[in-house]
């Protein structure tokens, strides 16, 4: 097993405003670095902000900024959004931290050394506002086939690096690696346009003439990098001065003083890439080929996740149906928001976004199902038993149902499951449990068996303890709050993160996750806040 997990979201333009777009990608990372923190691994979880280039550049002048002071201003957006969604990030990088634009330089320096950067004269369309060349093929009647606003002829010197010597490497290293590029759709996209195009060189350079704001190239400052090339180097020049420490392990570090090879960090390569579909050129042709200039190993994967639209249209400022995700985690709740992203769409495929969508989440799924039972257990057990709650012996005639849950904790817990980024199903498996144990209560009627049987209601409550206890272990990286909240009404004493936390060497998770773990103290439950009250809509009423 690996003993380390380093997953990334992209760096998002410092200035946008975030929307649910960027809390998407962000959530995903959060949920696979608290499943890889549970199971034991040493985690480092990156986001940041892209900072540099010509649109910061403007907004700044406008505002009568430094970009800089422009974007110490913007990035408070995206750093006080990820506090408000609980995300546990180890790190936030800017590009314009003088580590990273060390490291840029160092890049850059050294793709020129091995020649693997040209100087070239250039003529093409330019798209300003993408700040990105196209050819004469690509541009439709004048303007940006991306964004549609009118292009410019440019004619000038620049740097180009040779990318395209890295082609036949590029599809050879997609062929081998199936998970290199996830969902397969993407996989293949990526192939096609590789196989059916000839790939260019890549203009790496702009000249200060156009733009200042940006890192200087360290062999002729009168250009700075372009943008994509400074942010996608974001990933690794990070390991190197936000990651966390890491413990020693045997099989790791032999890259140390390798000469030629740059990798002498414990962290690079990265586990997983997450990105949009809008981002996938970049990630998985520029930044692998820029890698295997550098003789870096590539990530183990790039994601590249589907688009939201809003009822049916496309996110934009100028329909002004940009969903806040602060006002959705408002009005909602943290955790309600974070299910529904990633129970309504799989990951990978597009989704639409509507309050309706997440309403209805919210009342079928987290209040009715979860929340009903919990807080049905919790009454049960104060009026038949005063929240005391015994280990049952083992009871034969309720070993279908905990055979059943054994079987959805291994599945929600798959490996092929959780790298493969299979949420929606991984909380289907989650939710089987929670089914299935609200069946066991419409079964077994607990309100009769308190009147005849009072062993056997001992023995069904003690079960459905444990089938909450699971939930809460297993909803803990997609809800986290909710997770503790359940936890603690059900009568367990320290936090699930100091439960689990293996740092020290233990393997604590799969002893805690076990059917038959027992605390070691006296269980006794108490009733706390419902979980999720149901959202009264006027439609609801009417009903
Ligand atoms: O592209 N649906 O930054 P960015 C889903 N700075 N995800 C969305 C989305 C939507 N409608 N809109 C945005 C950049 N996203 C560069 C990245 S990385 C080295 C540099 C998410 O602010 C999704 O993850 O435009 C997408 O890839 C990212 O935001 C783009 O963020």
């Amino acid at each position: 097993m690996e003993k380390r997990f380093y997953v990334t979201t992209p760096i998002y333009y410092v200035n946008d405003v975030p929307h649910i777009g960027h809390a998407y990608t962000t959530i995903a990372a959060d949920m696979l670095s608290r499943h890889n923190r549970l199971m034991g691994r040493e985690v480092f979880f990156l986001t940041g902000t892209d900072e540099h280039g010509q649109k910061v550049e403007k907004a700044a002048q406008e505002k009568g900024r430094t970009p800089k002071e422009h974007a110490d201003i913007l990035v408070e957006n995206f750093k006080r959004l990820w506090i408000k969604l609980n995300i546990s990030h180890d790190a936030f990088i800017r590009t314009t931290d003088r580590e990273h634009i060390d490291t840029v330089q160092e890049l850059m320096q050294m793709l020129w050394d091995r020649g693997k950067i040209e100087k070239r004269s250039y003529a093409g369309w330019y798209c300003t506002p993408d700040e990105r060349f196209w050819t004469e093929k690509d541009v439709v009647e004048g303007k940006c086939p991306d964004c549609g606003r009118p292009v410019e002829q440019i004619n000038e010197e620049n740097y180009f690096f040779l990318m395209s010597k890295y082609h036949d490497k590029l599809i050879k290293h997609i062929e081998d690696n199936p998970d290199y590029i996830l969902p397969e759709t993407r996989r293949n996209e990526v192939l096609g346009f590789l196989k059916n195009n000839a790939l260019g060189d890549l203009c790496i350079s702009r000249p200060k003439t156009r733009l200042l704001w940006g890192i200087p190239l360290p062999f002729d400052d009168r250009f700075v990098t372009y943008v994509w090339f400074d942010a996608l180097v974001n990933y690794y020049s990070a390991t190197r001065y936000l990651a966390p420490p890491t413990h020693p392990s045997p099989s790791r570090g032999e890259g140390k003083g390798g000469g030629e090879t740059l990798n002498s960090d414990d962290w690079w390569p990265a586990s997983h890439h997450l990105i949009g579909k809008d981002i996938l050129t970049t990630h998985a042709v520029y930044w692998s080929a820029m890698l295997m200039a550098l003789n870096l190993p590539l990530p183990k994967n790039i994601f590249a996740h589907g688009w939201w639209t809003i009822e049916g249209k496309k996110m934009s400022k100028s329909l002004g149906n940009v969903v806040d995700p602060n006002e959705m985690a408002e009005k909602y709740g943290v955790d309600a928001f974070r299910y529904f992203l990633f129970r309504e769409v799989p990951f990978g495929l597009d989704g639409d976004f509507s309050e309706n969508a997440l309403i209805n989440r919210i009342n079928t799924d987290l209040a009715n199902d979860l929340g009903n039972l919990l807080s049905r257990f919790l009454a049960m057990a104060e009026k038949y038993f005063e929240g005391k709650i015994e280990p049952a012996v083992s009871v034969s005639s309720l070993s279908d149902f905990s055979n059943h849950c054994i079987r959805a904790v291994k599945d929600a817990n798959d490996e092929q499951g959780w790298s493969h980024l299979r949420f929606n199903l991984i909380l289907e498996n989650i939710w089987s449990i929670v089914s299935e144990t609200n069946n066991l209560i419409a079964k077994e009627e607990p309100w009769k068996l308190a009147k005849s049987d009072m062993g056997r209601l001992k023995d069904i409550m003690f079960h459905i303890w444990n089938a909450i206890r699971v939930t809460a272990l297993l909803i803990y990286p997609f809800m986290p709050s909710t997770a503790e909240k359940m936890w603690k009404q059900i009568g367990l004493k320290s936090l699930i993160e100091e439960t689990t936390d293996t740092l020290s060497g233990e393997e604590k998770y799969p002893q805690i996750i076990d059917w038959e773990w027992r605390p070691d103290y006296e269980i006794k439950v108490s009733k706390g806040e419902h979980l999720f009250p149901r959202i009264e809509t006027k439609e609801a009423k009417k009903k």
